[in-house]
């Protein structure tokens, strides 16, 4: 019999692939901006690599985040995606961190990893694409060894640009689940401790001329209470 949860994977497979090798023109501003410094210092802040260390990323896309994660830290790097152009994309990029890191196409449901084998695992901005998100925590944490560190990206539904893709893209639906309040009862329910759920940045990557004040911006909008809930982004952490 069908099952449309695979539909699905074949579907986020298909657009994954088709905008392989495109990002500058679906990212706004390209990738190498404010946004994205803050998202990889948070994910260093978080996980605190040391060299020798096995860190999963799961949706490692075209390799943003693992160049910067081998460039700047002695960690073995293993990312996973269901997109197999995006890989190549990636493996084109990060060829110079040599047997230091290894890319797998895999459906982030059903990880082929032994239990407790990485020191960390993170994702930024695959949770919303799940069908079942809290199966891919669960399997984030399965393959995470006892005291090791997760961390979780991903956009927050209520950001108005959200919202918008929310609506209007299939591959982005399940944006909608993406509140603190599901992040937290998530990674709660995966049986973790220290949980912290945050919003991260207010400020758009762009119009450059705008960007000197958006660190400003981005500590008033964090303190105001109406406001606070708003953000771009939300970042969950917690340890097995
Ligand atoms: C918005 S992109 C983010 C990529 C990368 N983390 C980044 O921030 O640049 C989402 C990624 O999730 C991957 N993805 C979607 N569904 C997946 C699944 N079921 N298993 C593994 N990866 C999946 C897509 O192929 C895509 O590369």
């Amino acid at each position: 019999m069908k099952n449309p949860s695979n539909d699905k994977v074949k579907y986020q497979e298909a657009v994954f692939d088709k905008k392989a090798g495109k990002r500058k023109i679906y990212a706004i501003g390209g990738r190498k901006n404010r946004n994205h410094a803050i998202k990889l210092n948070k994910i260093f802040e978080t996980l605190q690599f040391h060299d020798g260390d096995k860190v999963l990323e799961i949706g490692t896309g075209e390799g943003e985040h693992a160049y910067w994660c081998l460039k700047y830290s002695g960690i073995f790097y293993t990312g996973v995606d269901i997109s197999r152009r995006s890989l190549d994309v990636a493996d084109k990029r990060l060829c110079g961190f040599k047997n230091r890191y290894l890319l797998k196409k895999e459906n982030a449901n059903r990880l082929s990893f032994d239990n407790d084998h990485f020191d960390s695992v993170f994702c930024a901005a695959t949770l919303h694409h799940m069908e079942e998100p809290f199966s891919m925590i669960s399997e984030m944490v399965r393959v995470l060894k006892p005291n090791g560190k997760i961390a979780l990206m991903e956009p927050n539904w209520i950001y108005p640009s959200n919202v918008g893709f929310a609506i209007f893209l299939r591959e982005d639906r399940n944006m909608f689940l993406m509140k603190k309040r599901n992040l937290y009862r998530w990674l709660k329910k995966a049986g973790l401790k220290d949980i912290k759920v945050e919003n991260l940045l207010y400020t758009p990557p762009a119009p450059k001329k705008l960007i000197p004040f958006y660190d400003h911006v981005d500590e008033i909008c964090g303190k105001l209470p109406m406001i606070r809930a708003f953000s771009l982004m939300l970042f969950g952490s917690a340890v097995k």
